[in-house]
């Protein structure tokens, strides 16, 4: 899909100027990273549900991007090996992530977790090992064939301190200041509108509260027909931009303690193309100040 026809979508283009990440929203003084005038958030929830959806329920066999994820034990390489020992291959097959942000979370029993984007469950269930039967921990995701994988991975694991909730990462149905963590797994790079992912997260934290980030992005922007590219948006690739813009934005919704954890060339999980920047996989931790 091509910015062309993201344009036909007229009933949703009012939207589009809200989600921007120039001179005025990023805290930055760099412009034009992700100019999404001409591109629809709803336009993009939709195809991205479209991909996830198909991924869910068999129909697409690969995970972020076509060009490498098509073998799910590269995926799961994303983890320490003994982490995954009590997961059943239903889980660890549907892992669409692109890192591990549940070891850099340093979870503790009885911690209060939340999941942004969480697919089918791989990390709710890691987490949930780690906070307890004291714990909790809720995953948010808009793709209703995900949830229902997710669903059925937990009943099958007889898990009962995890909960999978149908919405948007951009307008949370989480309540204010109730979250220890949240963490993210290669999805914030889908959304049309990040501040205010930043800013539903920061809401949604306790005072002192940290969160913990798997996600791709960049050294530099894609051209402006790449950036338009929805299916490669919708594969973890054009929806990602440069790490300097994204800590900018979770610095401007309140987060401290910004730090880039690790940063790794992505090129197994994205394959290099012409008009693209470098793109890495990061780990980034922040602290909601108490
Ligand atoms: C690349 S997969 C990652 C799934 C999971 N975190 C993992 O590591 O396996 C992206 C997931 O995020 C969900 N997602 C993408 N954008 C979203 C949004 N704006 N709101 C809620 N869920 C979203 C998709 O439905 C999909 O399940």
């Amino acid at each position: 899909m091509t910015i062309q026809n993201l344009n036909e979508a007229t009933s949703v283009t009012t939207t589009a100027e809200t989600a921007c990440c120039g001179s005025e929203c990023c805290g930055g003084n760099r412009t034009s990273h992700i100019t999404l005038q001409e591109v629809a958030p709803v336009t993009i929830h939709e195809v991205v549900q479209q991909r996830y959806g198909a991924i869910a329920s068999g129909q697409s066999a690969s995970c972020c991007s076509d060009d490498c994820c098509n073998d799910t034990s590269q995926q799961v390489a994303l983890y320490e090996t003994a982490m995954l020992a009590n997961l059943p291959v239903d889980v660890t097959g549907l892992s669409l992530g692109c890192g591990d942000p549940v070891s850099i979370a340093e979870l503790k029993m009885g911690e209060t977790v939340l999941d942004l984007g969480s697919g089918g469950g791989i990390d709710c269930f890691l987490a949930a090992e780690r906070v307890g039967s004291t714990g909790y921990v809720i995953g948010v995701d808009m793709t209703l064939a995900m949830l229902e994988k997710a669903n059925a991975n937990k009943a099958k694991m007889g898990v009962n301190n995890v909960e999978f909730r149908r919405g948007n990462i951009e307008t949370l149905p989480v309540v204010d200041n109730s979250v220890d963590v949240v963490m993210s797994n290669c999805v914030i790079n889908l959304s049309p509108d990040k501040p205010a992912v930043f800013a539903g997260a920061f809401r949604v934290l306790k005072p002192g509260g940290r969160i913990s980030i798997s996600d791709i992005v960049t050294e530099g922007d894609f051209t402006s027909e790449l950036r338009a590219d929805m299916s490669k948006w919708a594969e973890c690739v054009t929806g990602a931009i440069d790490t300097e813009i994204y800590t900018g934005m979770m610095r401007a919704a309140g987060f401290t303690q910004i730090a880039i954890v690790d940063k790794t060339v992505a090129e197994k999980i994205v394959a290099p193309q012409a008009g693209m920047p470098r793109i890495y996989s990061a780990r980034i931790t922040a602290i909601k100040p108490a």
